[in-house]
């Protein structure tokens, strides 16, 4: 297991035991104040929003084209921690990866 910890709407940090090969959406989305990752996952709605921390989003694959547009739309946009949380496989490097809930996910 991959261990993940999510700070949710209310400003509650979660622990997560993440299965690797699914997004990070996929392994945060039923918590009951998370993401809402309306399109499943299908990089175009925008509510798996995250904010990841700056030594983490260096470790992260780039955004891809899709990504970068469906951010680009978002009110909350950061350019420098703002990813889809469904566009970030999980994989054993990201053990102890941190993501914080975007208000409007
Ligand atoms: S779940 Fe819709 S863009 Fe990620």
């Amino acid at each position: 297991m991959v261990k993940l910890v999510v700070t949710d709407k209310d400003g509650r940090d979660v622990e997560v035991d993440a299965r690797a090969g699914l997004s990070v959406m996929e392994n945060i989305r039923q918590l009951p104040r998370s993401v809402e990752a309306i399109c499943g996952g299908l990089c175009s709605c925008a509510t798996c929003h995250v904010f990841i921390e700056a030594d983490w989003m260096q470790r992260l694959p780039a955004r891809r084209y899709e990504e970068r547009v469906m951010l680009a739309g978002s009110p909350a946009f950061d350019a420098a921690r703002s990813r889809l949380s469904c566009q970030i496989k999980v994989t054993a490097e990201l053990d102890g990866l941190r993501v914080v809930v975007a208000p409007e996910s």
